[in-house]
């Protein structure tokens, strides 16, 4: 099983069973996980599907790849240490992602 917890900035925890190979940001939007628009469809083009990955998640998942690095200065809300864009992070087998949505993604 694949989870991902998303917690929101007013502190309300989502936990959701996800399926492998979808995104952090497919995963919320198909269960109605507020925090996250991913308006490009997940094509890396819009950075709002941004989030805060804790510490643990960050790193199993690792950084940014070079275009989302740039795409992270675009952001609503500034990007963190620990930002990504969450149409980037793949679930796989078994894992349990961590994320902070911010206040605000447009
Ligand atoms: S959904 Fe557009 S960059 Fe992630």
């Amino acid at each position: 099983m694949s989870t991902v917890v998303y917690t929101a900035f007013d502190g309300t925890v989502t936990t959701i069973a996800g399926r492998v190979g979808d995104s952090v940001m497919e995963t919320a939007v198909r269960n109605g996980v507020p925090g996250i628009v991913g308006e490009c469809g997940g094509s890396l083009s819009c950075a709002t599907c941004h989030v805060f990955a804790a510490p643990a998640t960050f790193a199993e998942v690792g950084g940014p790849g070079d275009l989302e690095d740039e795409m992270l200065y675009g952001t609503a809300v500034d990007r963190e240490d620990t930002s990504r864009l969450s149409c980037q992070i793949a679930l796989t087998e078994g894992c349990e992602y961590h994320v902070t949505t911010p206040r605000e993604q447009l």
